[in-house]
């Protein structure tokens, strides 16, 4: 984050409360309430969490111990039987709201579809018979590679329904990182489209699965399935590809969900950190399921009329959380969309909130940033007052973004959650409760309750207010991830030991930098770690130099996180190229489009820098410190005398 942002945040006491009508309405309607709720769950979690469970969620079975927790090794409601998919629909059927909508869709070309939760339940039961037909059976990992159309939803609610755990990979990511992926997760089915429409292009996702699979390099997957969307012409392959509109009619849709442990496994979701390799983050079903669900019902304070909309891609946490699994559990309506602002529509968001009465949005500061450069009249022209609250995820937001988000979006009526969390967290752990807590431009404010968060140093001492650390979780709780997928010593290292546990006390960092304030409001940072945020969308920087590196061209790569002012970062690259290269624009560009390829267009490098060396420690680690000073423009400031060779940076200043 830059300088001056933080200044910003720093000097930020702007407090904002909830209006009389919005608390009048709203589920927890005062500090006094959060904070009952909070010391309420702090004095004896297990209670809380358990009292939640047998009110919120339908069990097959009871659990017969609420936590068994064996550091970093976490079981919640252990031995009971439960179904995530029967959660978010089956037992909505016999209520009020069996032909409630719950799933809206708006299509990239003007396309709509509405699903009932009757609808919904019978296109998965469907689709889950069809996954069965073609073998696939509880415990089978499916990779999802989808664009935003309703099969996405219907095929993770359709695993999750027969026990087959998902792995969605973001559409946007190409076929080499696919491929990774589902050789990673040993998935034997991968569920496509031929196509998906991104900002005014398709993106030949079907083709980009061929390649992934070419000359078996994905040895466990025997099937494709795919779906109809764009009709351009792609290549079947005979006994491997499937047609999902061919094999959907043909089966029945009676499929009853399967009863799964609390502990089984519900989806792997890679996501990347400090190391090259994306982690599998393994989430398990009753812990999520409560988690999110409770989460979704408190933070957006859902009501059943709501029209809620969140415009993550399901192909990320946010869209897992906040776009399937809470709110269809809550029995909302949740929209969908498949397009993005671009030059061609940039009021396009608006347009979907005016079209469909969005009642809760969901967005980005990076789209927020956007926005405001397009121009206020594009929201002003559009009808906006359907919407009651706005959420704010991926991201720190700047207070002159949230500010613009207030008063532009919302009318100055509606408040704002600036939820923060992870990947790995499940769903939210640091946010206001809208009713409840008064809200400060750039902070995420408290704990949700259950969340033991605080800010600590290395050694897990609490740092004094308004002093700058380590945000960190110090007690587990139902959403947390469980373990990196195959590799659990991984988790135990990452996650748990990063701070030495103290008195029996683990913390879970988080790899956050934070700040608390006087008011226990929480002010998260960016992060500390070896990840960069290019607008909201995590990638680590081993991630994107090893892309490079691949490139023959290319000796050695140092990455690092420049401040942009729409994306909050902007990828830079350092590289020194093999003698046999000589620095030119032309070889920029293929070097850029080679990351395109290996990793995918999320983590194209907005400048890349050639150099004759890069700046290393005498014990040959590369300083990123001095790299992101001078990515950003600024002096170079701190201690350089552990620089082993001070003309690399005078070579990189003049950019040789
Ligand atoms: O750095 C934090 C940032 O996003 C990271 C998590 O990224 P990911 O696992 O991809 O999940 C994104 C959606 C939950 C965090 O470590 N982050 C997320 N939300 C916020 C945030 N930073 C500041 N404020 C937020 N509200």
């Amino acid at each position: 984050m830059s300088q001056t942002k933080i200044e910003s945040i720093l000097n930020e006491n702007r407090l904002f409360q909830p209006s009389n009508e919005f608390i009048t309405h709203s589920r927890i309607k005062s500090l006094a309430e959060y904070e009952r709720l909070y010391e309420t769950a702090k004095s004896n979690p297990e209670d809380f969490w358990a009292t939640l469970a047998q009110q919120e969620l339908h069990w097959f079975a009871p659990w017969d111990r609420v936590l068994d927790w064996q550091p970093p090794m976490a079981k919640w409601f252990v031995n009971g039987k439960i179904n995530i998919s029967y959660n978010c629909l089956d037992r909505h059927l016999t209520t009020g709201r069996r032909n409630k909508a719950a799933l809206i869709w708006e299509g990239e070309p003007g396309d709509t579809r509405t699903f009932t939760y009757a609808q919904l339940h019978r296109e998965v039961c469907q689709f889950a018979n069809v996954l069965k037909q073609l073998g696939i059976q509880k415990g089978d990992r499916v990779g999802i590679y989808m664009p935003m159309i309703p099969e996405s939803v219907i095929a993770m609610l359709a695993c999750a329904r027969i026990g087959a755990p998902h792995s969605v990979i973001f559409g946007g990511f190409s076929a080499d990182a696919l491929r990774d992926r589902l050789n990673d997760a040993q998935a034997k089915l991968v569920i496509t489209a031929d196509g998906g429409w991104r900002k005014d292009a398709i993106v030949p996702l079907k083709e980009q699965v061929d390649r992934a699979l070419a000359d078996g390099a994905v040895p466990t997957v025997t099937t494709t399935l795919v779906v109809q969307r764009t009709k351009q012409e792609i290549k079947m392959q005979p006994q491997r590809d499937h047609w999902w509109h061919h094999l959907q009619p043909t089966v029945s849709a009676q499929c009853p969900a399967e009863p799964m442990d609390s502990e089984d496994m519900l989806f792997i979701l890679y996501t990347s950190g400090s190391t090259g390799k994306p982690k599998g983050v393994v989430h398990t079903t009753a812990g999520y399921n409560l988690y999110t669900h409770i989460t979704t019902q408190w933070i957006f304070d859902l009501q059943d009329r709501d029209v809620y909309w969140c415009t993550a891609d399901v192909g990320w946490i946010t869209g897992h959380s906040y776009i399937v699994y809470g709110p269809l559990s809550n029995g909302a309506t949740t929209l969908l969309y498949e397009g993005a602002p671009r030059a061609s529509n940039p009021g396009c968001f608006w347009d979907v909130i005016e079209k469909h009465g969005v009642n809760i949005f969901y967005t980005a500061p990076t789209a927020i940033r956007a926005f405001i450069k397009m121009g206020d009249h594009l929201p002003k022209s559009r009808d906006l007052s359907s919407l009651r609250l706005l959420g704010s995820v991926g991201e720190p937001i700047n207070p002159e973004a949230w500010m613009w988000y207030h008063q532009v979006i919302g009318g100055g009526r509606c408040p704002i959650v600036d939820t923060w969390w992870q990947t790995e967290t499940g769903g939210i752990m640091v946010t206001p409760l809208p009713g409840a807590i008064p809200t400060k431009p750039g902070s995420a404010t408290r704990p949700f309750p259950g969340i033991i968060a605080d800010v600590v140093d290395l050694e897990g001492n609490s740092v004094p207010d308004n002093e700058g650390g380590f945000l960190a979780i110090q007690y587990p709780w139902p959403g947390m991830m469980r373990t990196v997928y195959g590799d659990p010593d991984r988790f135990r290292r990452t996650y748990w030991e990063y701070i030495p546990p103290k008195d029996g006390h683990y913390y879970y960092f988080a790899g956050d930098g934070a700040r608390r304030d006087e008011d226990g409001y929480f002010w998260v940072m960016g992060r500390v770690d070896d990840v960069i945020n290019v607008a909201g969308h995590r990638l680590g920087t081993m991630e994107v130099e090893s892309a490079l590196v691949s490139h023959p061209a290319v000796a050695e790569a140092a990455v690092v996180g420049k401040p942009d002012e729409v994306k909050g970062e902007e990828i830079v690259a350092f590289v020194t190229l093999e003698s046999t290269h000589s620095p030119t624009e032309e070889l920029k560009k293929i070097l850029k489009n080679h990351v395109t390829q290996e990793i995918g267009a999320i983590a194209r490098p907005g400048e890349i820098r050639f150099s004759e060396a890069l700046p290393k420690t005498r014990s040959g680690k590369i300083m990123r410190r001095l790299l992101r000073s001078l990515a950003a423009g600024q002096e170079v400031s701190g201690d350089t005398s552990t620089l082993e060779d001070r003309s690399v940076l005078d070579h990189l200043r003049q950019g040789s």
